[in-house]
């Protein structure tokens, strides 16, 4: 639709018809042909049926046959005849799952980001979906938290990149430059601004408090990186931003987000989160929180009907409200312009496409490969892996045969491949055993007594060659609000792992979390591990892939993994404090450290291991015109073809405040040949030495290490002077 259209239809709204367009309710709402619809806490109130024909937007209806359904009811009902803009939460896949972020961010290939997120969004509007709550970017440092498995993880830098690529995918990539939505893909949405990964203690929906420092420079640049890549939608956070709930935040929202970063989409606000603002104590009422979200730039309220109830007495008594209703009409019409939904309502919603590309070959192809990719190798101990063929299998633990391996946030996804299922498709010949396998049974509960049954799996397994323990937590305690407050495996697993331990038979340690996990003890014990995450749809198939070595493991942690929860919160990018341990003698005293516990993670950011031993060598910083070029050589000492994730790191050695003692700038993925090297370069300019000094971020003169590796901990270190 022209401008010129666009704006003829604005000016024909009713104050109350721009305050419905504002309003996103979920379809059972607008579709039951009630004529007035009730409903308790953030809906308390009734709705108009007027109200509910004029509704803009509408969340989580799924199916090509039910979009198109409700969007004919929509525009018969509708004055204007404005189309339903129809979103939901497709974070990992629509119907075939990738990977949950988390364990993507461990490939560091952005690549395979983006891809999937493109497949997400040929399978979603297939089936109507026309924007996605995706991708969630904020920084996770406390596996305490459910959500951390929507994040890609503890790294602002790693965090941006892939959320940039997952952007691009779902919104194509001519979007940045034509400003349509091409078909087959979704307008994005990225979340939650801001930083609600920051949560107190991991608990879900809690205060969040930081400095502006630790704001901007940890929390802040994956939202910034997906602003750059032309997002078209942000949705504000359940949590409070410097004592004030993000949803009503308008320093964050008018100037953070739309004055700073020029972003100039749509905001939604989260589920009910402005009625919230209420029971937050910020507001005393839905009027004030209607009066605050409109002064904050929010342009559809969730799930609550603040703004619906009380917009027309505030637009009428103050102007500025009223221009702010206007200009967030207008963010709304433009959205849909831009997806094209005047011309076409119903987009790319068709089941002959949805029967043809769900699951289909190519895209199960893909989640394999992307799932080979994220699974992470954290210990190989005498080269038990990769298994060997014609070997005796055992697999024992609520995984062995598991198809609850998906994740939370799975949308229409309804199971993956089983570990078993994939292990006898690769080795159809080889002798695989199962024992307690069952999936949500005693051995999740921790509770039932299961000493019998773990003796019956040691005899059904004692004469097997190699065991692989399958164990983890249920899916449906990841996601969100999902918080614990105990990482460690059940008792029941833990049991289990230890008798297996105990038959003098190499024990593969596989876990299947949506989180890191307190895995300290059952490491010790395997002579393997290896972190199977939520793989998805291709679950079983790739991890065979891996264990039977037909894939060399490649993923990196992109979220470090505590010792132990009483060392939470354990991240890489940390401050050296004014008492770093300063050598390993144990009788220095008055540094900082537990006395019962190391202060390093059981894993860092960035470890991992694969088939091949990899080492670095010549790490050279030379000066360039706008900065410097960083070269390091890699090389493939022995073992089976592998990719390498180098991974570039800076220090600011002293600057006029604290800063981290590394900060990832930089990382690619390197394939080697048996005893090949490479030399892998990268440009560095002074924006990469750049921190906050509280009123803008810049780099200060002085001396920076430089380190490149293949993990955090395992890096080559040179120095350079900034003048
Ligand atoms: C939920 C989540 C948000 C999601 C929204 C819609 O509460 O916080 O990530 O997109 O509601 O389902």
């Amino acid at each position: 639709m022209k401008q010129k259209e666009l704006d003829i239809l604005f000016d024909s709204l009713t104050d109350r018809e721009k305050l419905a367009e504002m309003t996103q309710l979920i379809s059972s709402l607008l579709t039951g042909r009630e004529d007035k619809v009730t409903t308790g806490g953030s809906l308390e109130g009734s709705l108009s049926r007027a109200d509910l024909d004029s509704a803009g937007t509408t969340l989580n209806c799924l199916g090509a046959a039910e979009v198109r359904r409700v969007q004919e009811e929509h525009l018969a009902a509708n004055p204007h005849k404005i189309p339903l803009l129809f979103m939901a939460d497709v974070i990992h896949g629509y119907r075939t799952i990738f990977p949950i972020p988390l364990a993507m961010g461990c490939s560091f290939d952005c690549e395979a980001a983006r891809e999937s997120a493109e497949i997400a969004a040929r399978e979603c509007s297939a089936s109507g979906v026309q924007l996605t709550f995706s991708p969630m970017a904020d920084l996770v440092r406390d596996p305490r938290w459910g959500r951390v498995m929507e994040s890609t993880g503890e790294d602002p830098f790693l965090n941006g990149k892939m959320a940039a690529a997952m952007v691009r995918g779902y919104q194509g990539e001519e979007y940045e430059k034509t400003g349509v939505i091409e078909p087959g893909h979704v307008a994005a949405c990225i979340k939650h601004f801001a930083a609600y990964g920051a949560s107190e203690a991991g608990r879900d929906y809690n205060t969040v408090d930081l400095s502006e420092g630790v704001l901007r420079e940890y929390y802040l640049p994956a939202y910034q990186a997906a602003i750059r890549a032309g997002v078209c939608m942000a949705m504000t956070s359940f949590n409070t931003v410097d004592r004030v709930p993000a949803t009503v935040n308008r320093p964050l929202l008018r100037g953070i987000l739309r004055e700073e970063n020029g972003f100039d989409g749509v905001v939604i606000t989260d589920y009910s989160a402005l009625y919230e603002t209420i029971a937050h104590g910020v507001c005393a009422d839905k009027r004030e929180a209607a009066k605050r979200a409109l002064e904050a730039g929010v342009d559809i309220e969730m799930m609550s009907t603040c703004i619906l109830e009380h917009g027309e007495e505030l637009m009428r008594e103050n102007p500025e409200l009223r221009k702010a209703v206007d200009e967030s009409v207008r963010r709304i019409l433009a959205l849909k312009n831009a997806l094209g939904l005047f011309e076409n309502p119903y987009r790319d919603a068709d089941e002959a496409r949805e029967k043809e590309l769900h699951l289909c070959t190519e895209h199960r192809a893909a989640a394999r490969r992307i799932a080979g990719e994220s699974i992470v190798l954290l210990k190989n101990e005498g080269n038990v892996l990769p298994l060997r063929p014609g070997k005796k299998i055992g697999v024992a633990g609520p995984f062995a045969n598991s198809h609850a391996v998906l994740g939370s946030w799975a949308c229409t996804g309804d199971g993956g491949v089983s570990l078993v299922e994939g292990l006898r498709e690769r080795y159809p010949e080889a002798e695989i055993r199962t024992a307690m396998e069952e999936e949500l049974g005693s051995l999740f509960d921790g509770v039932t007594d299961v000493a019998d049954q773990i003796e019956e799996a040691c005899e059904r397994l004692a004469d097997c060659d190699v065991i692989l323990a399958a164990v983890g937590e249920n899916q449906n305690d990841t996601g969100e609000c999902s918080s614990k407050t105990d990482l460690r495996l059940t008792r029941n697993q833990r049991r289990m792992v230890d008798r297996l331990c105990g038959l003098g038979k190499p024990v593969v340690l596989i876990v299947f979390s949506g989180r890191p996990l307190e895995i300290r003890d059952q490491a010790e014990q395997c002579q393997a591990v290896v972190q199977a995450w939520f793989l998805g749809t291709e679950s079983g198939t790739a991890l065979a892939d891996v264990l039977t070595g037909e894939v060399n493991p490649s993923g990196r942690l992109s979220m470090s993994f505590p010792q132990t929860v009483g060392q939470i919160p354990v991240y890489y990018n940390h401050a050296n404090t004014g008492r770093p341990r300063q050598t390993n003698r144990q009788e220095e005293r008055f540094i900082t450290r537990f006395v019962d516990c190391p202060n390093e993670p059981l894993y860092p950011f960035g470890y991992g291991l694969s088939y091949t031993q990899v080492s670095y060598h010549d790490l050279r910083v030379e000066c360039e015109k706008d900065g410097w070029r960083v070269r390091v050589r890699v090389r493939s000492d022995s073992g089976p073809a592998c990719v390498e994730t180098v991974q570039l790191y800076v220090r600011d050695c002293a600057a006029s405040c604290v800063r981290p003692v590394q900060e990832l700038r930089g990382f690619c993925r390197v394939k080697l040949e048996p005893g090949e090297e490479r030399e892998v370069s990268f440009a560095m300019t002074k924006e990469d030495l750049a921190f906050w000094n509280g009123s803008a971020f810049t780099a200060e003169p002085g001396d920076f290490l430089v380190m490149a590796g293949g993990s955090s901990d395992r890096v080559l270190t040179a120095s350079l002077t900034l003048s």
